[in-house]
């Protein structure tokens, strides 16, 4: 289990407690955080559910794969740390993480 802040770009934090093997989305939508719309559940085909990984997490995180690197890039939006947040499998080693939820998704 990790637990994982999410900052609004409003400001507003929201702290979860997200069950190792969740994704990230999947965490974030099961406790209700806002901001992630998470429209394909999860296939990677929609973009809507992407965040900013905090840059002293970016290596935690992994890296992108081929898919996801083009996802962002056909949406202008691989800059700043940028993931699909249903790409990111948590688990003990994310406690603690950090990220940030655009103004708005895709
Ligand atoms: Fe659709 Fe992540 S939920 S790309």
């Amino acid at each position: 289990m990790a637990r994982i802040t999410f900052i609004e770009s409003n400001g507003t934090t929201h702290t979860a407690d997200i069950n190792d093997g969740t994704s990230l989305m999947e965490g974030a939508t099961g406790h209700n955080v806002p901001g992630i719309d998470a429209d394909c559940g999860g296939a990677m085909t929609c973009g809507t559910c992407l965040v900013h990984i905090d840059p002293a997490w970016v290596e935690r995180t992994g890296t992108r794969c081929e898919h996801e690197q083009q996802m962002l890039e056909f949406a202008g939006r691989d800059g700043d740390n940028a993931r699909l947040s249903c790409q990111i499998i948590v688990d003990a080693t994310l406690d603690g993480l950090v990220v940030r939820l655009p103004e708005a998704q895709i």
